[in-house]
């Protein structure tokens, strides 16, 4: 037997998945990490190509994967353990380090207790698998992120028992506790923390307002849950995340260590009893091997830094070139949206002027994310910047220069009947 239909079949779909724009681009290798120097920040070489690129688009917000602390923890907690754990958790795969990590997060994020996974993303699958039963309802804000939207239809619930309110939008959430079934024991509210694509930040605070009147309404009450991916480490006065931004804990916390930390793996947090349910239930945290020790060192090293007076520093460095950029964007009237988050988003609202100024980038050494139609609506066309700590002020003002250079002479034109949303300001491009 050979896959030859199979493989006919798959191309026909992947033909189809290109001709509908959704496919994703070859992949870019990084072939080199040049170290920064003087009042430049690291810069990258990729295959194929001879030159020297400033990353834009990396998750690393306090960049602390290249970080001595992080490197000297990997190597010597693997030179204590190996580089795998050699069993699942419950069949002895599980050290010290793991232990250690989980305790640790949950102390710094303000909970009983957590469980450490892989990713994030299998963290929230393994959640939805665990705290779900046939009279469940789950609610979720309609920009999630795909793992809580998979999470969402993985948790097997009957497909009516699901809402998705408008983002940001607390009436709308209302609606969706209003239309909840009576028949319904538990209701799940779940939504990223910083939606990473936009920057912006879910209104715990609100949200927990509106949840609260509805929690007598069902016998096991509203279980609030943030996935707070792109705000633990990042966001608010001490990289508490959103939590700390908005003032409010909801009863879950998800995370990850991939982003701010520097690392990788994800975390639930949350009371005891939820979290021994996590170990009981969560199929993608039972069936496979956990987090290498090296991973978990080099975390608790990340959590350590950021709870040290150097992690405040990186913090409000970061927050210092983050207003520069916004600023810089701001001065030249094009459109963004608002907030401190490092995740700066420039609305260019033109399928080709995004793909032209993302090209323009690139050639002269910076890398970042374009999201065109049909990944966002019409008119959404946006460029994604994310600032990292370890970008300097000459690596700031460098790709401000570039973006001004591009919008004065590549694209003079204003397009016409562009699309304002609330966070729109008058724009070079509006
Ligand atoms: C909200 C959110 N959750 C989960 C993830 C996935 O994180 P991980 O790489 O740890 O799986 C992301 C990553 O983009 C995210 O933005």
């Amino acid at each position: 037997m050979t896959t030859e239909k199979l493989d006919k079949s798959l191309q026909t779909e992947l033909a189809a998945l290109a001709a509908e724009g959704r496919a994703k681009a070859p992949e870019r290798i990084i072939t080199e990490y040049i170290p920064p120097a003087n009042d430049s920040g690291p810069r990258y070489r990729l295959a194929g190509s001879s030159r020297e690129y400033i990353r834009l688009n990396s998750n690393s917000y306090l960049s602390l994967s290249t970080h001595p602390a992080l490197v000297q923890a990997a190597d010597k907690a693997t030179r204590e353990f190996g580089v795998g754990p050699g069993a699942v958790r419950f069949i002895d795969g599980t050290f010290s380090y793991h232990a250690a990590l989980e305790k640790r997060i949950a102390e710094f994020v303000g909970m009983p207790c957590a469980k450490i996974f892989n990713s994030a993303y299998t963290a929230n699958c393994g959640l939805a698998l665990s705290i779900s039963s046939p009279k469940t309802h789950w609610i979720g804000d309609q920009l999630n992120h795909n793992s809580i939207i998979r999470a969402m239809r993985i948790s097997n619930i009957p497909s009516a028992n699901k809402g998705i309110f408008k983002h940001n939008d607390m009436e709308d959430l209302k609606r969706c506790l209003d239309e909840v079934p009576p028949h319904i024991e538990r209701v799940v509210v779940i939504f990223d923390g910083i939606f990473s694509m936009r920057g912006d930040f879910a209104p715990i605070d609100a949200i927990l307002k509106v949840c609260k009147p509805y929690d007598d309404k069902f016998k096991d009450g509203v279980i609030t849950v943030v996935d707070d991916s792109h705000g633990i480490g990042a966001y608010g006065a001490t990289g508490r995340g959103t939590s700390e931004h908005t003032g409010v804990r909801p009863d879950v916390i998800v995370g990850t260590f991939g982003k701010a930390f520097g690392v990788n793996g994800g975390f639930i947090a949350a009371s005891d009893t939820i979290i021994e349910a996590v170990r009981q239930k969560a199929d993608t945290y039972i069936y496979t091997n956990p987090l290498s020790v090296a991973d978990c060192a080099a975390a608790l090293a990340a959590i350590d830094i950021c709870d040290s007076d150097q992690g405040l520093d990186l913090l409000d460095h970061l927050g210092t070139i983050t207003t520069v950029f916004r600023n810089g964007l701001r001065n030249m009237a094009l459109e963004s949206i608002d907030g401190p988050h490092p995740v700066v988003p420039l609305m260019v609202r033109d399928t080709a002027r995004t793909h032209d100024l993302v090209n323009f980038l690139y050639e002269n050494g910076v890398l970042v994310v374009g999201l065109t139609f049909p990944v966002v609506p019409k008119g959404d066309e946006t460029i994604r910047f994310q600032i990292n700590a370890c970008h300097t002020h000459a690596d700031i003002d460098y790709v401000l220069g570039l973006i001004k250079v591009f919008v004065n002479k590549v694209v003079p034109q204003v397009p016409q009947n562009v699309r304002v949303t609330r966070f729109s300001s008058a724009g070079a491009w509006a």
